[in-house]
């Protein structure tokens, strides 16, 4: 398939996600709003509801979905006027079989992981390319204060080391090389691990790291996964 056609193809598959997702959504929902391309879908079409007299109230996860949602007049709250959320919607970088998630590739893993924790349920959307058997494939994105970033970057080597998985770690750049800053003005440190044995362990390890203030895995936080491909959407649970 030509690129063109196949990127196309893919955003149709990311809003086909979306589009499911809003099954979830019952009038009178707190939302967690998710960031990334297939989250855009998820808040375009939100919006489409909300002006037809949908009630909802959002969190967004990112300072990029707070802009889209504004403009589109989807109503937003934040985590200290509404601290329990009745379900989060948010895009993934992977997902294995029980819906662990490598999350933050678009950088904003810190505030989609208080969003979801905060949530009573979480939906996950994507397309089918980002399930794998194992998590490992994409980098694991780690967010890191910048005091102390060989200590800290050293003591995540040797936590992946532990953890079965050692790969490079690479600070984040963004395309015009400047140094990647986060919403909350941390650095990503991104981990090319390759496969993860057990990513349970490996999300411990790193919490421990005092420079690390979050790391992009989603251990037991998405309930549900909404997986478009060519063949249509599927709907996974967790068991
Ligand atoms: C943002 O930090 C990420 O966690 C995104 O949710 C993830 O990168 C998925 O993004 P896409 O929907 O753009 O692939």
């Amino acid at each position: 398939m030509p690129q063109a056609a196949a990127s196309d193809n893919l955003e149709a598959m990311k809003r086909e996600a979306a589009r499911r997702a809003l099954d979830f959504v019952r009038p009178g929902m707190r939302l967690g709003l998710g960031t990334g391309s297939t989250a855009a879908h998820f808040v375009d079409l939100l919006a489409e509801r909300v002006k037809q007299g949908l009630d909802v109230v959002g969190v967004p996860t990112s300072e990029a979905t707070r802009a889209q949602a504004e403009r589109l007049g989807v109503p937003l709250t934040t985590l200290d006027d509404e601290p329990e959320l009745d379900l989060t919607i948010d895009g993934a970088d992977e997902i294995d079989r029980e819906l662990n998630l490598i999350k933050g590739g678009g950088g904003a893993l810190l505030r989609e992981k208080i969003v979801a924790a905060a949530s009573r349920d979480m939906v996950v959307i994507a397309d089918e390319g980002k399930q794998v058997s194992r998590l490992g494939r994409f980098p694991l994105p780690i967010e890191v204060v910048d005091f102390g970033l060989g200590a800290t970057k050293k003591a995540i080597a040797a936590v992946v080391l532990e953890s079965g998985c050692p790969g490079p770690i690479r600070l984040r750049h963004k395309p015009d090389g400047h140094v990647f800053v986060t919403d909350q003005g941390h650095l990503i440190l991104d981990a090319g691990l390759g496969s993860i044995p057990d990513a349970r362990k490996l999300a411990q390890g790193l919490s421990r790291i005092p420079g690390v203030v979050e790391h992009g895995l989603f251990i037991g936080l998405a309930r549900r996964a909404v997986l478009a491909g060519s063949k249509g959407v599927r709907v996974i649970e967790r068991s």
